[in-house]
């Protein structure tokens, strides 16, 4: 009850604020994910592509979803509603994405932990596939460090937004930068590392289709932590005078920057020794660590990589829980940490049932849905988490752009006119048209109503 008392937190500073969503943005989407869609996709063409969106379409919904949060001071739920009753589904769908992405989030969490322990024990050795499927078919071991990974979550979130995410975020971030430049130089001092580093920047455009943009767009956005209200939520605790514009310029760039020199820490190293850019989801977890033992210093190298994936990803997972955590508190007139406990055990909960679905003996939990056979994990992963994204983004820009219009975001935008919008006439044309347009498309793609 005593939360009904105390007045809403707001970030400390500003900064402080701008590390807290860079940290929610870059993660296992950065630092995993990104660089095997480049290695996917044919290269530098993609990183073009993804750029591209990025400033147009990124920029243009992450200063949307800001606006609302500031706006509302509210959760996601409690924000859509204040603006407009009908529309707090588009709350209630983020709430959701939150439970869905984190369950399987804090289970990649934990493969890091996984990771990082084998590193210190000496145990990372050998040809990578078999660690991973070593790790991933264990049904006990992935559910400890899953178990570890949604406790540090929980525990950062049950500090508040001054004392448990801003202040963790001021320390990972910059540590997270630090090991990345380390790994930089030395993957690109590998003998061989040349042919990567030209893969990766020189386009070849022949290789693009519409399958290339519509995998940067479903990228863009879980990788800006887009489409489920996280940034509504960060939003919500920014003071009235706080520049938008250009947060929502230095979150996504920043964001985009660190999956750039990921790429450019992952793949040459990748070339360097050999193996196949195109890996896929397995490409941190079975094809580096075979890089990182075939390498001079390799074993340190390869724990640093790891300890950085786990910050990222622990960065990214607070603000998945906050997002939880604002809406029971705000509606629920809960506790902090009444929620972060309850809430982060429904989570894991749900996690393990996700990692067990890998695990021998636990066929069950692989089922066939719209004619296609998955476990749960990939459910979860690859489909319903970026489904519920992709939705939820198309929404809040529909929202903003017809309903709440773009005139009265402006207004808070803008501060009432106190400051300049120069861009104001193109933000909105993108978020009236080209936005939900280009979201249109990626939905029906990823329903598979249209195929390209
Ligand atoms: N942006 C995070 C990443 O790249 C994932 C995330 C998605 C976090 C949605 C919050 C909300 O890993």
């Amino acid at each position: 009850m005593d939360n009904l008392t105390k007045p809403r937190e707001q970030w400390g500073s500003r900064v402080g604020f701008l590390l807290a969503a860079v940290g929610s943005a870059v993660g296992l989407g950065n630092i995993w994910r990104f660089p095997s869609r480049v290695g996917a996709y044919g290269g530098a063409a993609y990183l073009f592509i993804y750029i591209l969106i990025v400033a147009l379409i990124g920029v243009t919904v992450m200063l949307a979803e800001l606006t609302i949060g500031r706006k509302t001071q509210l959760n996601p739920v409690g924000a859509f509603r204040a603006l407009s009753k009908k529309w707090a589904v588009v709350g209630y769908l983020g709430v959701i994405a939150g439970f869905v992405i984190l369950s399987f989030y804090s289970v990649v969490g934990g493969w890091t932990i996984g990771y990082i322990v084998r590193s210190l024990t000496g145990a990372f050795a050998g040809d990578g596939v078999e660690m991973f499927m070593g790790l991933i078919t264990n049904p006990i071991e992935p559910l400890i460090w899953h178990l570890v990974f949604m406790a540090c979550t929980v525990g950062i979130v049950f500090f508040g937004v001054r004392s448990g995410i801003e202040k963790i975020s001021k320390i990972l971030m910059p540590a997270l930068f630090i090991m990345l430049v380390l790994i930089i130089i030395r993957s690109l001092t590998l003998p061989g590392a040349g042919a990567g580093v030209a893969y990766y920047l020189r386009p070849d455009f022949s290789k693009v289709t519409l399958k290339t943009v519509v995998s940067a767009v479903g990228q863009a956005f879980f990788s800006l932590s887009l489409g489920m209200g996280a940034m509504i939520t960060y939003g919500s605790y920014l003071k009235k005078d706080e520049d938008l514009i250009k947060s929502a310029a230095i979150i996504p760039a920043l964001d985009t920057f660190i999956a750039f020199i990921a790429g450019l820490a992952i793949l040459p190293a990748v070339f360097a020794l050999g193996a196949n850019p195109g890996e896929g989801a397995g490409l941190a977890f079975i094809t580096l660590p075979g890089v990182f033992n075939a390498m001079p210093l390799g074993g340190f190298f390869g724990f640093l990589f790891f300890v950085l994936l786990f910050f990222a990803a622990l960065t990214s997972a607070i603000s998945l829980l906050e997002v939880v955590t604002a809406y029971t508190i705000d509606q629920w007139k809960w506790s902090r940490q009444k929620t972060t406990i309850v809430m982060g055990g429904v989570m894991f909960f749900i996690g393990v049932l996700c990692s067990l679905s890998y695990a021998d003996g636990f066929g069950w939990l692989t089922f066939r849905l719209f004619g296609m056979e998955l476990p749960l994990f990939d459910w979860l992963a690859d489909w319903l988490g970026d489904l519920l994204l992709i939705v939820g983004a198309l929404l809040t820009c529909i929202f903003i752009g017809w309903v709440w219009t773009v005139k009265s975001a402006a207004k808070e935008i803008t501060h009432d006119g106190q400051k300049p919008f120069m861009l104001l006439g193109f933000w909105g044309f993108l978020i009236k048209f080209v936005c939900p347009l280009a979201l249109v498309i990626v939905l029906l793609n990823f329903l598979k109503i249209i195929q390209f």
